[in-house]
């Protein structure tokens, strides 16, 4: 993504979904045979799979399938004890979370990692931390530059509060908003990295149907006007297959489907696994 200010391609975005499959680009991420164990329990089992530039990519599964393990892997939590891990063909033995930010990989957490604390406004603003030049030093004494990098970097974070649509509460210490607003701010402090890829797991959570709604649409928001590619982890199916180009299935630390939504509905494998399972 090169900048919140830019908005291309809005008329490809007013296609919906046939206007996104136009734009989706060569694989960006590229994950071989990874396999992942702590101690005993085999959280992924030779799992492969890859991520085209600008796709929304989903990856569902029943309660404990691996699929936050998963992400961890991505952006280096997690270092698995085999596979390859390619980023825009790069391949990285170990990734580390500074190293995948850097990369230009932001996520957002299955239960939240706010400061609740603190604003709206500060906790996007913790999102710009590794694109801060000037030291915190520099930043205390308010000299020339540093001021001057922080009103650029504040810029950054109100666009980010006008296009999530929560100017209402910028100064609202985010422990007293709904969870859905909360879950919009995390949101927020992702896409305040600038991210190339975006992960998110399982944004919805806990949310009732408008809320569900109002993120399906941020995040395809997201996808079209900044170009951002997404791996989304959802347990609604509604959702995952409304807005995603291509699934990937976790079954027990297994990949059990891998294609278009209406390929992996009729998957005998992946209807299998959800009639077993609880939901
Ligand atoms: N840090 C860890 N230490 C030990 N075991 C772990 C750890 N993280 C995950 N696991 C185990 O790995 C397996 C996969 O867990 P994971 O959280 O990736 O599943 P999930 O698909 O995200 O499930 P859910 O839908 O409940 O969020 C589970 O058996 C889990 O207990
Ligand atoms: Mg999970």
């Amino acid at each position: 993504m090169t900048g919140l200010a830019m908005e291309q391609d809005r008329d490809a975005a007013q296609d919906g979904a046939a206007g996104r499959a136009g734009r989706i680009g060569e694989v960006i991420l590229d994950l071989q045979n990874i396999s992942l164990s702590f101690g005993g329990v085999k959280a992924l089992t030779d799992i492969s799979f890859d991520v085209r530039e600008h796709e929304i990519r989903a990856i569902i599964g029943p309660n404990g399938a691996g699929k936050s393990s998963m992400l961890n892997v991505i952006n280096g939590v997690y270092t698995p004890q085999q596979g390859r891990i390619l980023l825009q063909g790069r391949q990285f033995a170990r990734m580390n979370p500074r190293r995948a930010a850097e990369m230009g990989i932001a996520r957002t957490f299955q239960n939240l990692a706010l400061f609740k604390g603190m604003s709206v406004l500060d906790n996007i603003m913790t999102g710009r931390n590794l694109r801060m030049k000037a030291g915190v030093l520099a930043q205390a004494l308010r000299l020339g530059p540093a001021e001057r990098e922080e009103i650029a970097h504040r810029e950054v974070v109100e666009n980010i509060i006008d296009f999530l649509e929560i100017q209402a509460w910028r100064k609202t210490p985010v422990g007293r908003l709904p969870y859905g607003l909360q879950k919009r701010v995390d949101l927020g402090r992702a896409l305040a990295m600038e991210p190339r890829i975006l992960l998110l797991d399982e944004p919805m959570a806990g949310m009732n149907i408008e809320e569900k709604q109002d993120m399906s649409r941020y995040i395809l928001d997201v996808n079209d006007e900044y170009g951002t590619t997404i791996v989304l982890i959802e347990h609604d199916m509604g959702v995952v297959m409304d807005i995603s180009d291509r699934v990937v299935v976790l079954d027990y630390g297994r990949k059990i489907g891998d294609g278009t939504p209406d390929e992996v509905r009729s998957n005998p494998e992946v209807i299998r696994a959800y009639l077993g399972a609880s939901h």
